[in-house]
Order: C-alpha cells, then structure tokens, then sequence
C-alpha cells in the first residue's frame, strides 16, 4: 500500500529527528523562505490551520513571530509528528491558541468554514495521485471560511523541468522527486482554480535561491566538502532571495488562494 509506506516513512522521520526541522526537510533557507512567506498572510485574530504540520516547527516559528494570532491549529497524519509538536508545545510553555492533532488533508476533521487561513507545505505532493491531490484541496476549500485564504506552498514539475534544462546545459544530471512525491503541474492546478472561479495568485519565492542551491554551487564548489545545505552560496542566494524572486527555476512556490464569499 503506498499510502502506508509513504505514512510509516514519516512517522520514522518523527521518531529519528524528534523536534528538529531535519523531520520534515534539511534545507533549513527554504523552510525560512516558506514560514517569511506564508507569515506574511497571518493576520492579527485570525484562525489559523496548519494541514500537514509535522513536528510543528514552522507553526512554532510563526506562532514566534506573528503574535496576534487568534489561534494555530496543526494536523498531521503521522501520529508520532503530532507527539513531538505536542512536546514540543509543553516544553515551550504555549498556551491553549496553539494545538496539535492527528488529521489527514483528505477528509479534515472540521466543519465548513472554520479558519480564516489554511496552509500546506509539502504537503500535497506526498499523495500518490491528482485525484487524492484534489481531494485535499477541496477539503482545505471547504474548511476556510468565504473571504479567507488557502495557500498551498508546494513543488512543481514546470519549474524543475526548467531547472534541469539549465543543469543540462552544464552537464549536471538532472534532479528527481523523492521516491513517493508527486510534484504539482502548475498548468493542472490553474485550470482546476479556474473551473471553480477561485482567484489566485502565485508567489515566486524560490527561484533564485534554487539556481544557486541546485545549479551555482554545483559547478563551483565540490559539493562533498560542504554537507547539508551548509555551503555558504546557499546562504548567499537565500539572503538575494529575500529581496529579489523570479525566473521560473523556483520547484518550491506558493498559491495564494482567496475563497469567494
Ligand atoms: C515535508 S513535511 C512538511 C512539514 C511541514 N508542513 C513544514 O512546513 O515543515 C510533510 C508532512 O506532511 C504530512 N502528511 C503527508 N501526507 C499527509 C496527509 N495525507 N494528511 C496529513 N498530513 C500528511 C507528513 O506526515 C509530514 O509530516
């Protein structure tokens, strides 16, 4: 059953990585990239839905940062994340606006129009088909409130096809999804928002930042002598990222959706 695979594969990130951002992804600049961008749409009052949280690192980081918060709910499929986000929380001392439970994206146990904002990152891209895709963005729609937002913060197939096409043209082989993930067609994702009238728009958040991680670095430096993302053009590109986006090479780009009243 790839769906139990793919769930086991987290809960084992759960119990080796415990608290740590390495549960969910080592690229430590591009979960920054995420939480500045998603934290830009946290408003003050407002509900807040985190679909996908894993250990709820990110969702700490924006609790931190955007103290207004009405309120930060985290769901996760992997009940060992939901154990560590929940320790996490106690050792934190966080009071009852921020909470933790087991939840999965296709069928969200809540009611229709409860938060003013929901999110995913890297989230949808673990289920095995559009059709389940779908699914978990429908049940994201529906538990936003009529006005509120979803954003989907997600890998794409354009982009990383056109960052292969310019590794390509250096000799670099190309880069491949994770075994189960199943990177978002963007076309595919358009057309589906448009069919449901939804206005959107998409924010290009990682572009620069992946022709240095995933193109520059590679041609300059041996990769070998840096391990994790520690070599110093990661960091570079991250902090041009912050002030300068664009080019298409970006696999991790956020849709920012507002839901008609
Ligand atoms: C790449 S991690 C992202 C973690 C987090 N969103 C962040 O920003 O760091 C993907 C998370 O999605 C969870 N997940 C995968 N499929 C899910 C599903 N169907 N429902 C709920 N959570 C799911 C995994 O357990 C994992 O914790």
């Amino acid at each position: 059953m790839p769906q139990d695979f793919i769930r086991e594969y987290w809960e084992n990130q759960a119990r080796v990585h415990k608290d740590s951002h390495v549960a969910s992804w080592g690229d430590n600049f591009m979960i920054d990239l995420e939480i500045e961008t998603i934290g830009a749409h946290l408003q003050e009052g407002a509900h807040v839905l985190d679909v996908g949280c894993a250990n709820g690192y990110s969702a700490f980081q924006q609790i931190e940062r955007r103290k207004g918060l009405a309120s930060l709910t985290g769901v996760d499929f992997a009940e060992n994340m939901v154990l560590q986000a929940n320790a996490a929380k106690e050792t934190r001392g966080l009071g009852d606006n921020i909470r933790f439970a087991v939840g999965d994206v296709r069928s969200l146990d809540f009611e229709d129009n409860a938060f003013d904002l929901v999110y995913t990152s890297r989230v949808l891209i673990n289920l095995p088909s559009w059709q389940e895709q779908q699914t978990g963005i429908e049940e994201c729609l529906r538990v936003t409130k009529p006005g509120g937002k979803v954003i989907f913060s997600e890998a794409f197939w354009e982009p990383l096809m056109l960052l292969n096409a310019i590794r390509l043209l250096r000799q670099l082989p190309p880069l491949v999804e994770h075994d189960f993930n199943r990177y978002l067609k963007k076309s595919v994702l358009e057309e589906f928002l448009r069919a449901r009238n939804l206005d959107f728009s998409v924010d290009e958040f990682s572009s620069v930042y992946y022709l240095g991680s995933r193109f520059l670095r590679e041609l300059v430096t041996i990769p070998a002598d840096y391990p994790g993302f520690s070599n110093p053009i990661n960091r570079i590109f991250f902090e041009i990222e912050r002030e300068f986006s664009g080019g298409g090479f970006g696999v991790q780009q956020a849709y920012v959706i507002v839901k008609g009243k």
